[in-house]
């Protein structure tokens, strides 16, 4: 009794960590006042790029694709898609992440502020 116990702890443990610690749950009305700093160089709208391109239905999508825009080589040729946790991993630190990238944007340190504004731009498509 007291075994079997212990055994589903370990496991309940096991199973939840990697997932919890990797990526909180994301509010898209918080996310909207963190992408404030995005602002400078993206917007959302569909096919409009500035210093950055557009990020309209950027969850889901392949790096280096939004017609018209003149990607890095990295960016470009990064071969990464664009997933929630893909962004999360790589919103903590750009140019740590995809090394010869020119967005010019240190990060984003907060995980909550990072599953916050990926939230918001999953909104977006
Ligand atoms: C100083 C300007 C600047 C800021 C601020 C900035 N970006 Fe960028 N971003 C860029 C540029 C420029 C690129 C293109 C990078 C390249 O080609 O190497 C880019 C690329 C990206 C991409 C890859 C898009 C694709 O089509 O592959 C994502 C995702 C992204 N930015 C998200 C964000 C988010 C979210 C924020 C705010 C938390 C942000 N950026 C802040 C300039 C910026």
């Amino acid at each position: 009794m007291i075994k079997s116990l212990f055994v589903a702890a370990a496991f309940t443990v096991v199973a939840a960590a990697p997932a919890a610690a990797q990526m909180p749950a994301g509010n898209a009305a918080a996310g909207e006042k963190v992408f404030a700093q995005c602002k400078t160089c993206h917007v959302t709208d569909k096919g409009v790029n500035r210093v950055g391109p557009s990020l309209h239905g950027v969850v889901g999508r392949k790096s280096g694709s939004v017609p018209g825009f003149k990607y890095s080589a990295a960016n470009q040729k990064s071969g990464v898609t664009w997933t929630a946790p893909v962004l999360f991993q790589y919103l903590e630190a750009p140019m740590k992440f995809m090394p010869g990238t020119k967005m010019a944007f240190a990060g984003l340190k907060k995980p909550q502020d990072r599953a916050d504004v990926i939230a918001f731009l999953a909104t977006k498509k």
